[in-house]
């Protein structure tokens, strides 16, 4: 059966849809009425979803691998025919610990958040272009990662500014085709991603509350949307005063370096 977007609700597609931000996006959504294009590589969260919501399609790829995405672009344009909007969210995060790096984590990291949503882009283009909305709308989530440096941060930071950097330029490209960019930034939100993390999260958010402010924010396609601002004033430190930022960040990771190394001695 085909879907289109007469049915009221927009057709929206999700990448990074089987856990955190990402599917609670997708839920949001699909209980707003809109049909949504559910993907990311855990198949068996996706259909879980899709059997709970008739506004839900799963299609599991893994991003970084092209065959798995051209056979979900013949699927969506088989289904759908058009998107209205993408969410280009799947993402992941590796620290650098020196002096012992794994320098592969960095091509690692790139791959999937610089070059996977690159590759999300290419399929989505020609279908966004199909669309009858009128503005069609690319959604990207980067990070307020690239506010400031953190330590062990050099990979994750440096591929969500490579993303800011290109949907940035992309925008003044798409200008002639009527589609709007919008390039998301969240601050800490409590996701499997940041569990890992063993440092402070400062305005940590719920995840429920940022999809729906991120929802509730993109809906006037603002070229940027940054939250929270708390978080955002924080993080002015380090260009007002880079010294004392420096030695604010450096202090708390010498200390979780104490913390753990204490941990692995009274094992
Ligand atoms: N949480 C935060 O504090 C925070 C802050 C700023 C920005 N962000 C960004 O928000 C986005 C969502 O992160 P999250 O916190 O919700 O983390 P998460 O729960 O770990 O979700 C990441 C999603 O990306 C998918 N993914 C990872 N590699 C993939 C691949 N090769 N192909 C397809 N899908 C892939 C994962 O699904 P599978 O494993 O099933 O493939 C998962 O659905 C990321 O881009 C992250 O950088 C998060």
């Amino acid at each position: 059966m085909s879907h289109n977007s007469l049915s009221g609700g927009k057709v929206i597609w999700i990448t990074g849809a089987s856990s955190g931000l990402g599917r609670s996006l997708v839920l949001l959504l699909a209980s707003q009425g809109h049909q949504v294009i559910a993907s990311a590589r855990d198949k068996n969260a996706l259909q879980k979803m899709e059997a709970d919501s008739s506004n839900i399609c799963a299609m599991p790829f893994d991003m970084v691998d092209e065959s798995s995405l051209a056979s979900v672009q013949i699927e969506i344009e088989q289904k759908f025919s058009a998107i209205d909007q993408i969410i280009l969210n799947a993402g992941t995060c590796e620290y650098l610990d020196f002096p012992d790096t794994d320098w592969c984590a960095i091509r690692r990291v790139m791959e999937v958040n610089y070059f996977g949503t690159i590759n999300c882009l290419k399929v989505a283009l020609p279908l966004l272009r199909n669309s009858s909305a009128l503005r069609p709308h690319i959604v990207v989530i980067a990070s307020q990662v690239t506010n400031a440096p953190f330590p062990r941060s050099e990979a994750y930071g440096a591929s969500k500014a490579a993303l800011q950097y290109f949907f940035d330029s992309l925008r003044i490209d798409l200008i002639p085709d009527s589609v709007d960019v919008t390039v998301v930034n969240p601050g800490f939100v409590d996701t499997p991603l940041t569990r890992k993390n063993n440092f402070d999260m400062p305005f940590l958010m719920d995840v429920d509350q940022a999809a729906s402010r991120i929802i509730k924010n993109i809906a006037s396609r603002p070229r940027v949307y940054s939250f929270p601002k708390r978080l955002r004033g924080l993080l002015l430190i380090s260009k007002l005063l880079p010294s004392v930022w420096q030695k604010m960040v450096s202090q708390k990771e010498s200390n979780a370096a104490v913390e753990k190394a204490s941990e692995h001695k009274k094992q």
